[in-house]
């Protein structure tokens, strides 16, 4: 768990020997004044200059930023400096193409957008940093799109935009993560904390069905339903077989989605439990009308699960009202196996940077964009928004908890018991947050347009 050496030492070194080498050549000129050699060593000279230039250009970049590889620095210096005036802003009208999941991680000093110690909504599971991780380069990133620049991250004004309106998250416990994040996110703009408040007075622990939190200045809500599957695990009918313990309805959705759907702004997700550890394997089998199906798979199960939401939304959302999100699967990143044989991600300390492909094809990945997409036709999906996060996240395996969940006092997890699905905070889910912040003014634009050319 040492730090790694930043790659600035290593330039540094290298300037100082070819300095050296230099001074050597310089003493061999005045031995040796042979017209032949001198015009050699005046083209190697000039050539040393250059890669000197380089490297020296390199070397302050680096100060700026010392964990960056120098591919990237120049992909960064090519991007901050010549292609980011070119850029549109995503909010302008000409940012409406714009596909702001496509681009890059980028290092800016001005992350994170909060400190843990400062937000009192967070997990201990999630708060690394308080719990013994001994970097701090995963808050430092922030995401850029390729062909637009997202809006700063503006608590407030988001706060403003919510006055009287409910945000909803259901799904699993990464959805918590990305639901606690976003209460910091917008807390951060609250002078008197005490003004934000859990409505039944439940303390943020793991497993509670849900919980409430009002920003009593702006009558705003910020809640979570703990919906893991989205549809409805319950039961199984009367006289089932001993090994059936429960089992998912596929045609129901959870018992507290009527909640969500009156919500301003709905983000759903699911994913991680679509296993066959968390449901056939702990007794849990699915079901359809009155009857269990006992052959069916765990991804059949899922797409069917995910009709049933679509016609939810369909027959219960209005899309006038609401503005539904997808979050899209956010990829785990164990290394060398997964969490019950010893994958491990405490050694990530940088992002994948620059091109790359996602090296998880795990057809759960795509199994609820699938259904989505061949839903397109209705036209409440159509007005669906995707927050298509799967591919930037799969760039972060040095975002996720590690061995620093357990809280200060326990200290750090052992080794074999990583968590590298879930994420640090501030980190990853922020800029999920930041994405749902730039669509949702986006749409509140496009409503007020659309508003103006009818009238
Ligand atoms: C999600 O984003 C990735 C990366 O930009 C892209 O390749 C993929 O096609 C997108 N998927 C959908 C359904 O929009
Ligand atoms: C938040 O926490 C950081 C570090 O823990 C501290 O430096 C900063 O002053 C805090 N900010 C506020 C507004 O409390
Ligand atoms: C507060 O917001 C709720 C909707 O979340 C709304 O029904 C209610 O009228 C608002 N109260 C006030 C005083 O505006
Ligand atoms: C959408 O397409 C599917 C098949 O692709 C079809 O079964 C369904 O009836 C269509 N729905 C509408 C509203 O057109
Ligand atoms: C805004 O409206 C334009 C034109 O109707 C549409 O193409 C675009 O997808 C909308 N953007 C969002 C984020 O809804």
């Amino acid at each position: 768990m040492s730090k790694p050496t930043p790659p600035a030492e290593d330039k540094e070194f290298a300037i100082s020997r070819f300095m050296e080498s230099l001074k050597k050549f310089k003493r061999l000129k005045y031995c040796e004044p042979s017209l032949g050699f001198l015009g050699f060593f005046l083209v190697i000279l000039g050539f040393i200059g250059c890669f000197l230039y380089l490297d020296y250009r390199a070397v302050t970049k680096a100060f700026q930023s010392p964990f960056q590889s120098e591919r990237f620095l120049w992909l960064q210096f090519v991007d901050g400096s010549i292609i980011n005036h070119k850029k549109v802003e995503f909010l302008s009208e000409m940012g409406g193409g714009c596909d702001v999941f496509e681009g890059d991680w980028v290092w800016d000093e001005s992350y994170p957008l909060y400190h843990s110690r400062n937000c009192s909504f967070l997990d201990e599971g999630f708060r690394c940093s308080e719990n013994g991780r001994p970097d701090n380069f995963y808050t430092k990133w922030r995401w850029q799109p390729k062909d637009c620049n997202l809006p700063r991250f503006k608590p407030k004004l988001m706060l403003e935009k919510l006055r009287n309106k409910r945000v909803v998250f259901a799904g699993d416990s990464i959805g918590r993560n990305q639901w606690e994040s976003l209460l910091c996110m917008l807390a951060s703009g609250v002078q008197d904390q005490n003004l934000i408040y859990e409505v039944n007075g439940s303390p943020i622990t793991k497993h509670k069905g849900f919980l409430v939190f009002r920003f009593t200045d702006y009558n705003c809500t910020v809640e979570y339903y703990r919906a893991p599957f989205l549809v409805l695990q319950s039961r199984p009918p009367r006289g089932s077989p001993e090994k059936i313990k429960t089992t998912l309805k596929l045609d129901v959705m959870e018992w507290n989605s009527g909640n969500w759907k009156d919500a301003d702004v709905l983000v759903l997700n699911t994913g991680h439990w679509w296993n066959y550890e968390k449901t056939i394997r702990g007794g849990c089998y699915f079901q359809e009308g009155g009857e269990v199906k006992m052959g069916m798979e765990v991804e059949a199960a899922y797409r069917r699960s995910m009709e049933t939401v679509i016609s939810w939304i369909n027959s219960e959302v209005d899309m006038g009202k609401t503005q539904v999100f997808f979050r899209t699967y956010a990829p785990v990143h164990f290394r060398g196996g997964d969490w019950r044989i010893s994958g491990a991600c405490h050694l990530e300390t940088l992002p994948e940077l620059g091109l790359s492909v996602l090296t998880q094809t795990s057809p759960i990945f795509n199994i609820a964009i699938d259904v989505l997409s061949s839903h397109s036709n209705i036209s409440k999906i159509k007005g669906l928004n995707l927050l298509n996060v799967t591919h930037m996240t799969s760039k972060r395996k040095d975002g996720h908890s590690s061995l620093y969940y357990l809280g200060p006092k326990i200290g750090p997890a052992p080794l074999h018991r990583q968590d590298c699905s879930h994420w640090c905070l501030p980190g990853v889910p922020d800029s999920w947050n930041e994405l749902l912040f730039a669509i949702f003014l986006k749409r509140l634009k496009n409503s007020t347009i659309f508003r103006t050319h009818m009238t």
